[in-house]
C-alpha cells in the first residue's frame, strides 16, 4: 500500500498539538494539516481576536465579565490561503491585526478568564465536530480534545523560541531585542502554565517533541510517522 493511499485513509480524526509560545506549533500544525488534507484550527488566534476586541473597546484585561460577553458574541472564521491561515472577525480579515506586540501582550491575561475559555472551547469543539482537524494551542490535548486520536507536545529552549520570534517580527518590520523577547516569552510561559483554568500541560498520553534543533519539515515528518504508526497502524 502506498503512503498516499494510507494517508488518504485518514479521515475524521483529531490531532491535537500543544506547547509554549514559539515552539513551532502554528507552522507545524498548518503544514501538517495541508499535507494530510485536514482543517487547521488555530485556537490561539481565537484568544487573540478577543484580546484585539478588548483593546479596541478600551476594556481592561481583568474585566472577565465583558471579555466573556465578547467571547460569546464574536464570530470567528478561518480560511487557508496557501501558506497563510487567514483569520476573520464577522467576515472582516484580522490576520495581521491579531499578531501585533500589543495584542500578544494582552492575550495571555485575557485567556485566564474561565468564562472566556468556556465560550471559546465550545466553539472549538463545534468547529471540529466532523473531525479531520489539526488543532493547536495550550489546552487542545488536555481540555478541548481529551480524546484526540494523536496528541503532540512541542517544546524548544527559550533561547531558540526567542530567536524564532525575533526573526518572525523582523520579517514584519517590527524591531525589538532578543533579551526583551526572551523576557516576554518567559512571562507568557509562566502565566500560561501557572494559571488556574486549563494551564498548558503535558498530558501523559502526549508525544513530546523537542524542536530546538529540528526544522519545520522534520517536525512535520515526525508527526506523519506517528500518525502512520499510531492511527493507521502502517
Ligand atoms: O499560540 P498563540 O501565541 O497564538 O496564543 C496566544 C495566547 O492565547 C497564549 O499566550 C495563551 C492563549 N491560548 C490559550 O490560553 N489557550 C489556547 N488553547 C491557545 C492559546
Amino acid at each position: 500500500m502506498s503512503m498516499n493511499y494510507k494517508l488518504s485513509a485518514l479521515a475524521g480524526k483529531i490531532i491535537a498539538i500543544d506547547g509554549p509560545a514559539g515552539s513551532g506549533k502554528s507552522t507545524t500544525a498548518r503544514l501538517l494539516a495541508s499535507k494530510i488534507g485536514y482543517t487547521f484550527l488555530d485556537t490561539g488566534a481565537m484568544y487573540r481576536v478577543v484580546a484585539w476586541v478588548a483593546l479596541k473597546k478600551g476594556l481592561s484585561v481583568d474585566d472577565g465579565e465583558s471579555l466573556e460577553m465578547i467571547s460569546r458574541q464574536v464570530e470567528i472564521s478561518f480560511e487557508m490561503d496557501g501558506d497563510i491561515n487567514r483569520v476573520f472577525l464577522f467576515g472582516k480579515e484580522m490576520t495581521d491585526e491579531i499578531r501585533t506586540p500589543e495584542v500578544t501582550k494582552a492575550v495571555s491575561p485575557v485567556s485566564v478568564h474561565a468564562g472566556v475559555r468556556t465560550a471559546l472551547v465550545k466553539r472549538q469543539r463545534e468547529m471540529a465536530k466532523n473531525g479531520s482537524v489539526v488543532a493547536e494551542g495550550r489546552d487542545t490535548t488536555s481540555v478541548v480534545f481529551p480524546d484526540a486520536d494523536l496528541k503532540i507536545y512541542l517544546d524548544a529552549s527559550i533561547e531558540e523560541r526567542a530567536r524564532r520570534r525575533l526573526l518572525e517580527l523582523a520579517r514584519k518590520g517590527i524591531s525589538t531585542t532578543f533579551e526583551e523577547l526572551k523576557r516576554e516569552i518567559y512571562d507568557r510561559d509562566k502565566r500560561d502554565s501557572k494559571r488556574e483554568n486549563s494551564p498548558l500541560t503535558k498530558t501523559a498520553d502526549a508525544v513530546v517533541i523537542d524542536t530546538t534543533s529540528l526544522t519545520i519539515e522534520a517536525q512535520v515528518e515526525r508527526i506523519i510517522r506517528l500518525i502512520k504508526a499510531r492511527i493507521l497502524n502502517a
